[in-house]
């Protein structure tokens, strides 16, 4: 397939990679996967995240295990926990003086919010998908590990967060076993005119979402995810992950976090 640059083909190309080689990461591929992520645009310059570079085999085991055993953690070569980091400013807030001032001229210090706490996590998944991307330009594959949302209270100790310090997302990375995959992956996505609305949401009813997952459908059922009792997409993700345990979990960890967060 032909495609106006690199960095298109990059892009239409991205697929999870989730079997790695043992070798280590090149340092001058982790330093330049590194500098692409400070590059990511971040609120107001702040950069309201931080990347926990988990190189402990001990910590990596333990966080495969907390991210619903998922052995591929503790096997890749590289690991990054992305953060959701309000914590630096507002301990700098502090230190450089600015809440005493603040305080003295009637201004009281205002605790964290809920929209501090978006975007920070803005800031950490934008950071995040920029190392993703530099990673496969340099046929280094990565597959996110959403999973690391779930136990919280055990992940901020295994890993002295301050409160204000959310673990957002986890990327595993690692070269290829195999050859570096090319050519668009046969991962289904919706249509343009499914994922894009015109200026306001157009919200689906019944048989239009039918239409929307048509082709889904159709490609779970040659895959053979499908079954009697989960005949479609719907029955298959609300009986698989919606009303799963992890996602009970998932939901009463991410309350858990939110809680310092007024
Ligand atoms: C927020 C997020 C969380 C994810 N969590 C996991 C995970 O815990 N384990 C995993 O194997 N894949 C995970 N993935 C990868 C998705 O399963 C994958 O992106 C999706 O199936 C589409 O496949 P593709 O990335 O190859 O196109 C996650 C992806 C995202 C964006």
């Amino acid at each position: 397939m032909d495609y106006p640059n690199d960095t298109i083909q990059v892009l239409m190309e991205r697929r999870s990679l989730r079997a790695y080689k043992k070798e280590p990461i090149a340092t001058e591929h982790k330093q330049i996967i590194s500098e692409a992520t400070r590059r990511a645009a971040t609120a107001g310059n702040m950069m309201l995240y931080s990347v926990l570079d988990i190189q402990d085999q001990v910590l990596k085991d333990r966080l495969a295990i907390l991210c619903d055993d998922q052995p591929m953690i503790a096997k890749a070569p590289m690991v990054w926990l992305f953060l959701a980091d309000y914590q630096k400013w507002e301990d700098y807030f502090v230190s450089s003086g600015a809440v005493k001032k603040g305080e003295k001229e009637g201004i009281p210090h205002r605790e964290l919010g809920k929209g501090d706490a978006l975007l920070s996590v803005c800031d950490a998944l934008i950071a995040a998908q920029s190392a993703v991307t530099a990673a496969d330009s340099l046929h280094i594959g990565s597959c996110y590990i959403g999973d690391i949302l779930e136990n919280y209270e055990e992940v901020q100790k295994l890993l002295s967060l301050p409160d204000h310090v959310l673990p957002i997302t986890m990327l595993c990375f690692g070269y290829p076993v195999g050859e570096w995959k090319t050519g668009i992956s046969k991962i289904l996505r919706h249509s343009h005119e499914d994922i894009f609305h015109v200026d306001t949401y157009q919200r689906k009813n019944g048989s239009q979402l039918e239409k929307m997952f048509e082709e889904h459908n159709n490609s779970y059922k040659k895959s053979g995810r499908l079954s009697e009792e989960t005949p479609d997409a719907a029955h298959f993700y609300y009986f698989k992950k919606h009303t799963s345990d992890f996602m009970a979990e998932m939901n009463r960890s991410a309350t858990e976090m939110l809680k310092n967060w007024k």
